[in-house]
């Protein structure tokens, strides 16, 4: 498989980043909708996520934008967890924007944290499925954890992997933590979709922030595509936008501001 160069750009803080990757959701919704099709979203969570969000739903409060026929594929959420817990995806996500916006409930899935063990299995080939029926993703909007991980494919996922439930990294738990409310702990485990299932989309964009994502950037976007750092298979990909303020971008051979 042969290596491309992802278009990286380099902005000047967190919020300018944040607003170019809603820009680029808005404009795949909104050629979607001038072709009246549905768009296909793969979605992130994470704190790099919260100002993109509020920039989408900023843009459907003044300027029009319309979710109404969007169809979005969150990329994972934690196992077991109920979709109340302050710690869940399911939650992040209404409260940060399908709470905000015309969405339509039956358009947005997600990975459900609350699937019984026995059924975790058939759950995650039936969330395959569902992609797969409106697929490919047109575009998939992906952070990256401390460990490379886009999603929760920890390191040694393979490049053929799918929607399943893995163990998270010591290293996202402790990470993840921060967000966690005093007296709840992070589950050790999680429902991710997979890297194929990612890499199948017509085009992705990652943000990272902060200098605590400078080294992970420039090993995924710079270094050997191998399984430790899962975020490297990005470069297999033709069509990868990377928006970072300047301090995820500071270990980068080209780090300078474009
Ligand atoms: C989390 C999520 C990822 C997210 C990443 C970065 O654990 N599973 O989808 O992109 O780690 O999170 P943050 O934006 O909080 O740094």
């Amino acid at each position: 498989m042969s290596t491309h160069r992802p278009s990286v750009h380099v902005l000047p803080d967190a919020r300018s980043a944040q607003r170019a990757a809603a820009q680029r959701v808005a404009e795949v919704l909104r050629v979607k909708q001038a072709c009246r099709v549905p768009a296909v979203l793969g979605l992130a969570t994470g704190a790099t996520m919260v100002g993109v969000y509020g920039e989408l739903v900023r843009m459907h409060r003044e300027d029009g934008l319309s979710f109404a026929h969007v169809r979005s594929f969150n990329l994972d959420e934690y196992w077991p967890i109920g979709p109340d817990d302050p710690l869940s995806y399911h939650r992040a996500m209404r409260e940060q924007l399908w709470d905000h916006v015309d969405a339509d409930a039956d358009g947005v899935l997600m990975p459900d944290g609350t699937v019984e063990a026995a059924d975790v299995a058939a759950h995650c080939r039936a969330y395959e499925e569902r992609i797969r029926a409106v697929g490919p993703l047109d575009h998939v909007l992906l952070g990256i954890g401390r460990t490379g991980h886009i999603g929760f494919n920890e390191p040694g996922s393979s490049l053929s992997s799918r929607t399943r439930l893995v163990r998270l990294d010591a290293r996202t738990i402790a990470d993840n933590a921060r967000l966690a409310p005093p007296g709840s702990e992070v589950p050790d485990h999680a429902l991710t979709m997979g890297v194929a299932t990612i890499l199948e989309a017509r085009a992705i964009t990652l943000v990272a922030l902060g200098a605590h994502k400078a080294e992970i950037v420039a090993r995924a976007l710079e270094g050997p595509v191998h399984a430790d750092v899962t975020a490297s298979y990005l470069q297999l990909h033709a069509d990868v936008t990377v928006l970072l303020d300047r301090e995820a971008a500071s270990v980068l051979r080209q780090g300078e501001p474009g």
